[in-house]
């Protein structure tokens, strides 16, 4: 290890970059590396406003938690969860209805472990470790499915997660195996990184994407209507459809946010 902190569990590496670190770091985080922190300046300098699209994204999980919340929905099985920051979904979901479960799922073993520690105690909320390309390893897994109850409606947020799912993985499959775990009325909520719209914007977000290579997670890219296609026949895209995070039901104090095209969302429900 490069740096000794006693928190870092034994299997983690962290002389190479790592998805839920960096994105750690974008947010002001400090669950990160020196590698993570280099591999952002990186990132940032091919592409400028990389951190305005972490927290447009961030920013629209919160609202769309807000949103459900406010509908009813009192389960949510969060995958790709990420390392606990500000405005974590069970937060935002407790507060408005302090009964609301949620389950956080990540790949990442200092996601899971930060989580667990922010979560002793919340009799509501637990944290497992899973890797979304085996939806069944956590859809019927006892920890899951003993704590969900998936006779009621779910909602299945995969926010910045399923672009690190390659198309030799089969997303649309994985998203078909998650909806048939769930009943009718049930949510799935999706962000995707998207191309960039002018030509020079797309060459500098190209040079980020390849970064990606170089960690366990590199990156896809897909356009609306690939993110559309994915979604299959199981859900039904709900208004307003596949839009920037930034035009996704904005609250009037983030109004003024410079849109961010390459972070687009989608909210659907299970036919
Ligand atoms: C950019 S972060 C997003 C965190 C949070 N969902 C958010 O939007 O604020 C992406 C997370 O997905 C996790 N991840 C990447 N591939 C995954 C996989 N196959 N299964 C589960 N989690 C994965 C990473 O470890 C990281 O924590």
């Amino acid at each position: 290890m490069t740096e000794s902190d006693a928190w870092v569990p034994d299997e983690v590496d962290v002389t190479v970059p790592n998805a839920a670190r960096v994105y750690d770091f974008a947010l002001g985080g400090v669950h990160n590396f020196k590698v993570d922190r280099e591999f952002w300046e990186r990132a940032t300098s091919a592409n400028p406003h990389a951190h305005l699209v972490a927290r447009a994204n961030r920013s629209f999980l919160g609202r769309v938690v807000r949103d459900l919340v406010s509908g009813g929905v009192t389960q949510f099985l969060d995958i790709g969860s990420g390392i606990p920051t500000l405005g974590n979904v069970h937060e935002i979901a407790q507060e408005a209805n302090p009964g609301a479960r949620v389950v956080y799922v990540d790949i990442d073993p200092i996601a899971v472990q930060q989580s667990r520690s922010l979560l002793a105690g919340n009799p509501y909320a637990r944290a497992v470790e899973g890797d979304l390309r085996k939806p069944e390893d956590i859809l019927y897994r006892d920890e899951v499915v003993e704590f969900l109850d998936f006779s009621r409606p779910v909602a299945v947020l995969m926010v910045a997660v399923l672009h690190f799912v390659p198309d030799t993985d089969d997303p649309a499959t994985i998203l078909a195996t998650v909806g048939n775990a769930l009943v009718s009325g049930s949510h799935l909520v999706v962000s995707h990184l998207a191309p960039e719209v002018t030509p020079e914007a797309r060459e500098k977000q190209e040079q980020a994407r390849r970064l990606y290579e170089r960690t366990p997670t590199p990156v896809v890219i897909r356009t609306a209507e690939e993110l559309e296609a994915l979604l299959g026949d199981d859900f039904a895209l709900l208004e307003p459809g596949i839009v920037a995070a930034t035009s996704w039901k904005p609250d009037p104090d983030e109004a003024d946010e410079p849109p961010q095209p390459t972070a687009l969302v989608a909210v659907a429900r299970k036919r």
